[in-house]
């Protein structure tokens, strides 16, 4: 009784070596399949890249509206993709790009975009308000400042990146 419990317990030792050693070739073949499948998704994304925008000589202290076009990787899918700037140089010589998206719904504001609210930005949807520096105007539908562009500047030109929260808590302070 006790030689054929312990043939089952040798058989079932088998079963389950073989099991794990299968287990763990199969599992060596895959790995590299599903890696390869997969790969384009474990990508770190291409949005923290700095595009080139303008060239530095363009940008005045009015705020201008500058536009640029780059391939964009998400994934398996490759596309062009249009942003868009409200670029101008402060008091202090530095250059200021503000993102055009709307911190209330996200439509696009323009700078003088009303002619009731001059020396603003101005969006259409709702009614927002924000001042030069991308400060909301209170008692207006925006609850925050529009989002600051990362930049640098290199031989002459504008480079932009990702969006960042803009500081400024009061109209008239610069916000970089
Ligand atoms: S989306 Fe701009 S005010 Fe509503």
């Amino acid at each position: 009784m006790s030689e054929k419990k312990q043939q089952v317990s040798r058989r079932q030792f088998l079963n389950y070596t073989l099991t794990g050693v299968g287990g763990f070739m199969a599992a060596g073949m895959l790995a590299p399949m599903v890696r390869f499948a997969i790969d384009p998704v474990l990508e770190a994304s291409g949005g923290t890249d700095m595009q080139a925008v303008v060239d530095v000589s363009e940008i005045t202290e009015e705020p201008q509206r500058f536009d640029w076009t780059f391939e964009q990787v998400d994934a398996w899918y490759t596309s062009d993709t249009t942003k868009s700037a409200w670029v101008y140089m402060d008091g202090n010589d530095e250059i200021v790009a503000l993102s055009p998206t709307c911190k209330h719904l996200g439509c696009a504001v323009s700078w003088n975009g009303s002619e009731d609210f001059p020396e603003e930005f101005y969006c259409p949807c709702h009614g927002g308000r924000y001042y030069k520096n991308g400060l909301n105007v209170p008692d207006t539908p925006p609850d925050a400042a529009l989002d600051l562009f990362e930049m640098e500047v290199r031989e002459g030109t504008l480079y932009l990146g990702d969006v960042t929260e803009n500081p400024v808590q009061t109209q008239d302070e610069d916000p970089v």
